[in-house]
Parts: structure tokens; C-alpha cells; sequence
């Protein structure tokens, strides 16, 4: 089951191996030499794929039902944060060198919806992103009239994500932006600009950041 430093658990249809509870005919890929250490994984459903070339310490993976995907890329880092994914052909996607914090959690509801995360995108710890309210609302007794339909987010490429902000679902947040702390984000986000606050609006507009360390 261990080839190569990958664990691909495909051809076994139930594996219930330390923290892997993998239900159904579903791939696992993990790039064991590197990181992907301590993770709990939990997948119930069929054709679903959990592939991570990048480093994820202490994570929880949480995928039911069918034909989903999370794909993390290289040179990616994730530290004990939450992937949960209830439905069909949804995906979460960490795109190359971008990093997670602590505590955060990415969640997907539904049918067809999707998380992408950018390429050297920096989130910090205990953020939310929610791609679904997880609960139906509907109106006037109609429960086919659902108000609060689940919705992608998009995430652009070197967008910094302050600590304990949320993002919720129908939002793009483009290049070079930067979310404040404990920002609650609930509309797309224009690239190279600075939103803050509950909901999150705009304070400054033409900036841009760097990862290291402020020397100022
Ligand atoms: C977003 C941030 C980087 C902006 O810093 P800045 O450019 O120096 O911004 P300022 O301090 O000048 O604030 C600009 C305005 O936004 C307000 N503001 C800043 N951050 C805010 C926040 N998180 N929530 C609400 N309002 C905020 C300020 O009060 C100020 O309002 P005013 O113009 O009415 O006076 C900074 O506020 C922040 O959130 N830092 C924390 C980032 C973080 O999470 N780091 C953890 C490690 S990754």
C-alpha cells in the first residue's frame, strides 16, 4: 500500500488503518517524505481523490459522498487545519507555495462547488473559509425555495488572509489583496487593495505585500 513515499489506498475498497477511514473506492495520495504526517483522514463515497504533494502536519480530512476532490500542490504548508467536503463533485484546491496557519477550516456543501486557493496565498490561523451555510433556509414552509444556496470561492494568487477572519461562500478575493483581522468577508474583493471589518470593505486601494518578516 505504501509505494514510493505515496500511499494509495485505490484498490482497496475499505481501509480502516491509525486515523485513515476510508470507505468506498476512493484514492489517497499523500507524499509521506515530506510532511502529510498525523493526518486524520475520513472518506465515505466513491471516486473521490485526496492528494497532497505539498506539507500537511496534524490535518483532518472529512469527504462524503462522491466524485470529490482536495488537491493540495507542491511546496504547499498546512498545519492541523480541517478539510471538509459533503457532497458531489466539489473540489478544494491549494494551488503551489501557498500556506495555512492553525485551526483554519475549508469547507464545501453541495453539488459541483469549489475552494481554490492561489498560488503563494498566506492564511493565517483560525481562518474560515465556507463555501456553504452547512443548513438549509427557505421560506414560507416551501422547502424547495432554498434562499441560501451554497456558492464557490476563489481565492487569487499572493492574497494574505488575516487571522481569524471569515470567508464566506460567493466570494472572489483577487491578487495581491490583503483581508484584516478578524474580518468577515461576504463580497468579492478587488486585487492589490486592503478590506477590514464586519462585513469587510475597503481602506486602501494600490498596495501590495511581501511574506517575510517587517523589518520596519
Ligand atoms: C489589515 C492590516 C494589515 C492593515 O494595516 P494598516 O495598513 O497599517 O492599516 P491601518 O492601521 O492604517 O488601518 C486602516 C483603517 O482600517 C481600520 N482597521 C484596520 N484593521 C482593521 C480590522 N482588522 N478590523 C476593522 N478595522 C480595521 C483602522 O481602524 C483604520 O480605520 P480609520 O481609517 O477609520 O482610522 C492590519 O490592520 C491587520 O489586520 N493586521 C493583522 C494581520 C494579521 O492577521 N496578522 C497575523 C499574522 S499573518
Amino acid at each position: 500500500m505504501f509505494i514510493l513515499g505515496f500511499s494509495i489506498s485505490k484498490r482497496y475498497p475499505f481501509v480502516h488503518l491509525g486515523n485513515w477511514h476510508i470507505d468506498g473506492r476512493n484514492t489517497i495520495r499523500m507524499k509521506w517524505k515530506f510532511g502529510n504526517r498525523h493526518n486524520k483522514i475520513v472518506v465515505r463515497g466513491h471516486n473521490n481523490i485526496i492528494e497532497s504533494i505539498g506539507k500537511v502536519y496534524e490535518s483532518t480530512f472529512r469527504v462524503i459522498g462522491d466524485n470529490n476532490k482536495i488537491n493540495i500542490l507542491h511546496n504547499c504548508k498546512i498545519l492541523d487545519s480541517s478539510f471538509v467536503i459533503i457532497g458531489n463533485q466539489c473540489n478544494i484546491t491549494f494551488q503551489e507555495k501557498s500556506t495555512c496557519g492553525h485551526g483554519c477550516w475549508f469547507v464545501v456543501m453541495g453539488n459541483g462547488h469549489h475552494i481554490s486557493i492561489g498560488q503563494d496565498t498566506m492564511i493565517s490561523d483560525d481562518v474560515d473559509i465556507w463555501a456553504s451555510d452547512s443548513h438549509a433556509i427557505f421560506k414560507d414552509g416551501n422547502e424547495a425555495d432554498v434562499i441560501n444556496l451554497s456558492g464557490d470561492i476563489d481565492i487569487g494568487a499572493h492574497v494574505w488572509i488575516g487571522k481569524k477572519s471569515v470567508v464566506l461562500k460567493n466570494v472572489r478575493i483577487n491578487e495581491n489583496a490583503i483581508v484584516g483581522i478578524a474580518s468577515v468577508v461576504t463580497k468579492d474583493v478587488p486585487a492589490n487593495c486592503i478590506v477590514v471589518g464586519n462585513p469587510a470593505h475597503v481602506v486602501n486601494v494600490g498596495i501590495n505585500w511581501e511574506r517575510s518578516h517587517i523589518k520596519v
